[in-house]
């Protein structure tokens, strides 16, 4: 496994063997690593070369260290295309997976400066306030709190927030759904977002905001969402200006 008299260096020769039992399956995401004093006996290597074998993993992504817990290989990452206005639910069973929801809120109130301006409300209008964690095959992906101005959708219920908002919308209220204009920002998990998300706080999320508007330009919905780090990465396809 390790050969001492070749030329490339022993750190690297470990990363490869670990490498090679995560394609092989041997490892599985999730799957906890031995120790690094284990690791070191079991190939006869300083702890200091196992580290640095562990580091560069865990640089490119493959493994991650959890505080007081031990080193652990990651899971592989959804990839979400930056192109192309689709729900969550949409999303998860392009992918295979079954979509899920789990309402923590929902209110009908008066909105905010920031809601009357964005949706250029009048003082006695109404907002939803809806807040989902959004499961694939019932493990939580994000959280997400939506406002959505009560006459757009005045049937909306708790009950309906348990399958596709998108579906309910176009297909059950005629709405027609244009464009969207979305943000990412790198962030960390609060307490409640580690609550939620299966996560500790501190841990890497990508906090989204997505306005979405309807075919005839006026603002359907504005949505904030923090989806974990560990399990999203964003894809865009993006062409040579001339
Ligand atoms: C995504 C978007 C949200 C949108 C949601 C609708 O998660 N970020 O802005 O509200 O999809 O999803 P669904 O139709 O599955 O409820």
């Amino acid at each position: 496994m390790v050969n001492k008299k070749s030329p490339l260096p022993l750190y690297y020769q470990i990363e490869e063997h670990i490498k090679a039992l995560i394609e092989s399956g041997e490892l599985k995401p999730g799957d906890v690593l031995p120790s690094e004093r284990e690791l070191a006996e079991s190939f006869t290597i300083s702890r200091m070369t196992v580290r640095q074998a562990i580091t560069n993993l865990v640089n490119k992504n493959l493994l991650y260290r959890k505080k007081g817990s031990g080193t652990y290989v990651s899971h592989k990452k959804f990839e979400q295309s930056l192109h192309g206005l689709t729900s969550f639910s949409e999303d998860m069973r392009s992918r295979g997976l079954d979509p899920g929801n789990k309402l923590i809120h929902f209110e009908l109130s008066s909105p905010t400066e920031e809601l009357i301006d964005h949706f250029t409300l009048e003082e006695d209008d109404l907002v939803y306030k809806i807040k989902r964690i959004r499961l694939a095959n019932g493990e939580p992906m994000a959280i997400e709190t939506s406002y959505i101005p009560v006459k757009l959708l005045p049937g909306l219920s708790q009950k309906v927030l348990s399958s596709s908002l998108y579906r309910y919308a176009e297909e059950e209220n005629g709405i027609k759904l244009g464009h969207a204009t979305q943000s990412l920002e790198a962030s960390a998990a609060t307490e409640e977002d580690a609550k939620h998300l299966q996560l500790d706080a501190g841990d890497p999320v990508l906090f989204i905001q997505r306005e979405t508007f309807l075919e005839d330009g006026a603002p359907f919905e504005l949505v904030k969402s923090t989806y974990r780090g560990d399990k999203y990465k964003y894809k865009m396809n993006i062409e040579r200006l001339r």
